[in-house]
C-alpha cells in the first residue's frame, strides 16, 4: 500500500482512470477502501449501502454479454459495484454517491486508479448476474486498478472557475450554451463555452463525427493524391487522423482545451508522425487561419456544427489562407430524406438537447448542411472554381445507428455508444446495402457532400 497522500494532493490529483495495469489489486487494499467509503454520512445515519467487489474474469463476461455493461469493465482488474437500498430513490442515490466520492479520493490516496461509470448496463441482468436482490438501487458501478502508463500520462481535465459555479444568496443569470441541434443557435463564445469541459469526457480519439467505415474511406480516397501539407480546420475529435496522407498537418481547433484533446488522440493513433503535425488554436481576430500561405485546407465532417457567421468567416480566413491555385475541401453530411428522418425521429425521443444523445453532444450542435446555402457562402467568401459531389444515399452510419439501437435496447437505456458488434439478419442486411451503395456519385440524392474549391 502507498503511503497516504496530503488531503489536498489527493482531493486534486484524482483523475478518472479507463486504463490500467494487469497487475491485481490485493483485497485487503479493497476492503480498506470499502472501510474509508462507509465513513460517508447518509440520511439518518441508515448506510443501506451495499459493495459488491467482482475480479473473476467470467462474471465480467457475463456482465458485458448479458448485460451489455462497457467493454472497459474487462480491462478492470477490481470492480466496486454500489448499490444502495431502493426504499427512496433519491435517498438511495444521495448515499451511493457520497461512497463514491468517498471510493474514489481512498483509492487515489493509496495510489490506485478509478471510474465512476454509468454506462454499465441493465439494471435487471445486472442484478441477475450478481444475485442482487430487487429491493437494492444499483448506484454506480468503479472500476478500480493500477493505471497504465497512458493513464498516468493523461492531462487532468479543467475544470469551471469556482466564480463560475458559486451563486451567493440567489442562483440569478447565469449565461449557458443553448444546446439546441440547430447551429445557428450558438456562437463562437457558446461553442466555446460548451467544448471547454464537455468534449473531454471519454476516451480520447474516440469517435464522434466520423463513424462509419465509407465516410472515412470517402477521406482517406479524396485526399490521397494530396501531397502538400495540410491545414485542417476544426479537427475536434481527432479520431480521422490516421487517414490523412503522409504530410505535415496543422490541426486547428477553436479552443486550446480541444486542440489538446486533438494532439492526445493523435499522439495515440499517429505516434510516429506527431512530430510533423502542428496544433492551433482558431484566432477570430486573425484575417488568416496561419502565419503563412498554405496549399490545402480540409474540414472534415464539422460544417454541420457550425453557425452562419462562423462559417462564413472561416470560408473568408480560407480563402485568405489559401496559396493561388490552393484547395478547399469540405466533407459534410447534407440534408437528405434519411438523415431528415433521422433527425427528427432523434429529437422526438430525447428532445432538441444534443446532451441527451451521446454521440451529438461533445461539441455542440449538429445539423446537415444545405449545399445550396453552402456554395452561395463559398462564393461570398471569395471561391469562383467550386465542384462538389454526392454520396452515399442511404447515409452509411445507419449501421452504426442500428448497433446503438441493440445497445440501448440490450442495457435497458444505460449507454447506445457501440461497443461491441452484434451480427443480426438487419446488421448483415445492412451491411449489404451498404456494399452495394459503394462509392457512388449521387448528386443531390447524397447524404455525404464533397465540396472542393480553388482559389
Ligand atoms: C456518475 C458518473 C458516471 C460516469 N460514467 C462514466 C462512463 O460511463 N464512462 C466514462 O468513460 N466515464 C464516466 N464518468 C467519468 C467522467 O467522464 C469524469 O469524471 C469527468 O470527465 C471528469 O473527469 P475526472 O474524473 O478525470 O475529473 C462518470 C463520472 C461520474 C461522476
Amino acid at each position: 500500500m502507498a503511503d497516504p497522500k496530503a488531503f489536498l494532493d489527493v482531493l486534486k490529483g484524482r483523475k478518472s482512470i479507463r486504463s490500467f495495469q494487469a497487475r491485481p489489486v490485493d483485497s485487503e487494499v479493497i476492503k480498506k477502501i470499502l472501510e474509508l467509503a462507509t465513513y460517508a454520512p447518509t440520511n439518518c445515519n441508515q448506510q443501506a449501502w451495499n459493495f459488491i467487489v467482482v475480479t473473476d474474469n467470467e462474471t465480467k463476461e457475463r456482465l458485458v454479454k448479458e448485460a451489455a455493461s462497457n467493454t472497459n469493465l474487462r480491462r478492470a482488474p477490481a470492480i466496486i459495484v454500489v448499490t444502495y437500498d431502493g426504499w427512496n430513490y433519491k435517498e438511495a442515490i444521495q448515499g451511493g454517491a457520497l461512497a463514491v466520492g468517498h471510493i474514489l479520493l481512498a483509492a487515489e490516496n493509496f495510489g490506485l486508479g478509478a471510474l465512476p461509470m454509468n454506462s454499465y448496463g441493465a439494471d435487471t441482468q445486472i442484478k441477475k448476474v450478481l444475485q442482487v436482490p430487487a429491493s437494492e438501487t444499483i448506484c454506480c458501478f468503479v472500476l478500480l486498478g493500477y493505471p497504465d502508463g497512458r493513464a498516468q500520462a493523461m492531462q487532468p481535465v479543467s475544470r469551471r472557475p469556482v466564480e463560475e459555479v458559486v451563486h451567493w444568496g440567489v442562483f440569478g443569470t447565469r449565461k449557458r450554451p443553448p444546446f439546441t441541434y440547430g447551429p445557428d443557435d450558438w456562437t463562437l463564445e457558446t461553442l466555446r463555452m460548451h467544448q471547454r469541459y464537455y468534449c473531454r469526457k471519454t476516451t480520447l480519439g474516440k469517435e464522434m463525427d466520423i463513424m462509419s467505415r465509407d465516410e472515412r474511406a470517402l477521406v482517406r480516397n479524396t485526399l490521397a493524391a494530396v501531397k502538400t501539407s495540410i491545414l485542417d480546420l476544426c479537427s475536434y475529435d481527432g479520431s480521422y487522423v490516421s487517414e490523412f496522407p503522409n504530410v505535415p498537418v496543422q490541426m486547428v481547433d477553436l479552443l486550446s482545451e480541444t486542440s489538446l484533446y486533438t494532439k492526445a488522440a493523435a499522439e495515440q493513433q499517429v505516434p510516429q508522425k506527431i512530430r510533423q503535425h502542428i496544433f492551433s488554436v482558431y484566432d477570430e481576430q486573425a484575417s488568416t487561419l496561419a502565419s503563412q500561405p498554405v496549399q490545402t485546407i480540409t474540414m472534415i465532417y464539422k460544417l454541420e456544427r457550425l453557425p452562419a457567421p462562423l462559417r462564413s468567416e472561416m470560408f473568408s480566413k480560407a480563402y485568405a489562407t489559401l496559396e493561388q491555385g490552393g484547395e478547399f475541401i469540405i466533407f459534410s453530411r447534407k440534408s437528405n430524406p434519411f438523415l431528415n428522418l433521422f433527425f427528427f425521429i432523434v429529437k422526438i425521443l430525447f428532445g432538441n438537447d444534443v446532451r441527451k444523445t451521446g454521440m451529438y453532444a461533445f461539441f455542440g450542435p449538429y445539423q446537415p448542411i444545405r449545399v445550396s446555402h453552402t456554395l452561395t457562402l463559398l462564393r461570398r467568401a471569395g471561391f469562383t472554381s467550386i465542384d462538389w459531389t454526392g454520396y452515399f444515399p442511404v447515409p452509411p452510419f445507419y449501421e452504426q445507428v442500428y448497433q446503438m439501437f441493440l445497445q440501448y435496447r440490450k442495457s435497458e437505456g444505460s449507454s447506445y455508444l457501440h461497443r461491441e458488434t452484434r451480427l443480426t439478419v438487419v446488421s448483415r442486411l445492412l451491411s449489404a446495402l451498404f456494399s452495394f451503395q459503394g462509392f457512388m456519385r449521387v448528386g443531390r440524392a447524397g447524404s455525404v457532400v464533397v465540396i472542393r474549391c480553388q482559389k
